[in-house]
């Protein structure tokens, strides 16, 4: 197909995403930058920054895959594969196929301790806003980079789709509704979403690494799409179980499209950052491109309050930005 000439082709190096499978970045949506808000205080991201400096990372250059792991995996945020749970201190001794089984219940029961989220994600919100449209033009130099430039007969499904705001933005790109698909698992994100998007666009209910979307095809998915998922599960083991089904559903010549944040925040047990190095393992076989945006969102709300301008200025700094965009393309 015409459309993926660029996938064929492999894609241009240049300031953003890049060729080495490795490094680079991009932009979130309401609730995109409504999790980000939360998660990322200040420290971190001096923390983030103090690294970058020590490995000397040129925020224009693409990210190697020791520049990469450098960056991305700060010391309190140790990934422990013997236990293959996050190491945060909570020690729980349980046997991988109920660590699983729990997962999908503990982050129902996350999700409904969450408060306040509504206003600090809404787009009236000058740092959620930028926040969006940053991502949004990132994705849109994606799909011109792989050659998409019609996007019609490209399918994409969006595990952990919440109320559909990521969904309505593809709308926006151009998809056919019909060619888009969601899997979530809160029923009311479900019901929302059911509401506001095409009947067409179909919207499974449940757990994406279970029965809920056991109607997908292998290979039957150009973009297999997740934001701020993998970072509210805690469980290694889970995360991995996704990833696999999430690949098997990518048809080769396609890939994962990725939007998360790669730092811990001490204060929110309930979210994970996710190193890029954590990426790779969850995706063994693909070619990953990186490529890191969002100002910190605490940064991004006091600055934005001063002046909307202030956020296209800091976010010039590399070191300031919390999230990654990767691209792991699947092999034909
Ligand atoms: C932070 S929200 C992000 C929602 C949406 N991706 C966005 O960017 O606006 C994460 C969502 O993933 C959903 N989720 C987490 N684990 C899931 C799973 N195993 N299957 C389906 N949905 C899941 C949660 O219910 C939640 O709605």
């Amino acid at each position: 197909m015409g459309a993926h000439r660029g996938l064929r082709d492999g894609l241009l190096p240049d300031r953003g995403f890049t060729l080495n499978q490795e490094a680079c970045a991009a932009v979130p949506s309401p609730r995109d930058s409504s999790l980000t808000t939360r998660t990322i205080p200040n420290a971190m991201a001096f923390e983030g920054r103090r690294q970058t400096a020590a490995g000397g990372i040129d925020p224009n250059a693409s990210i190697g895959r020791r520049e990469a792991a450098a960056e991305d995996v700060p010391s309190q945020q140790v990934f422990d594969s013997h236990s293959l749970m996050w190491d945060h201190g909570k020690g729980r001794e349980l046997p991988v196929a109920a660590r699983e089984a729990d997962e999908a219940a503990a982050v129902i029961a996350r999700y409904a301790r969450r408060h306040g989220d509504t206003q600090r994600y809404s787009l009236l919100s000058p740092a959620a806003l930028l926040a969006t449209q940053e991502r949004q033009r990132a994705i849109a130099d994606l799909f011109v980079r792989l050659g998409w430039l019609d996007l019609t007969d490209i399918r994409l499904l969006e595990v952990g789709c919440g109320t559909g705001g990521n969904l309505l933005e593809f709308l926006r790109f151009g998809f056919k509704p019909e060619h888009l698909q969601g899997v979530e698992l809160l029923p009311a994100s479900v019901a929302q979403a059911r509401l506001v998007l095409p009947a067409s666009l179909r919207i499974m209910e449940g757990d994406a690494a279970g029965a809920a979307a056991s109607s997908v095809p292998e290979a039957s998915q150009d973009i297999l799409y997740q934001a701020t998922v993998f970072s509210s599960l805690l469980d290694a083991a889970f995360q991995q179980r996704l990833a696999d089904t999430m690949w098997r559903w990518v048809r080769p010549g396609g890939g994962v499209l990725w939007y998360d944040f790669t730092f811990n925040n001490p204060r929110n047990p309930d979210v994970r950052g996710v190193p890029v190095e954590r990426i790779r393992q969850l995706f063994p076989e693909g070619r990953l491109q990186v490529r890191r945006l969002t100002l910190a969102p605490p940064v991004a709300r006091a600055v934005t309050r001063l002046h909307p301008t202030l956020y296209t200025l800091l976010n010039t700094c590399v070191w300031m930005r919390t999230h990654v965009l990767a691209w792991v393309a699947k092999p034909k």
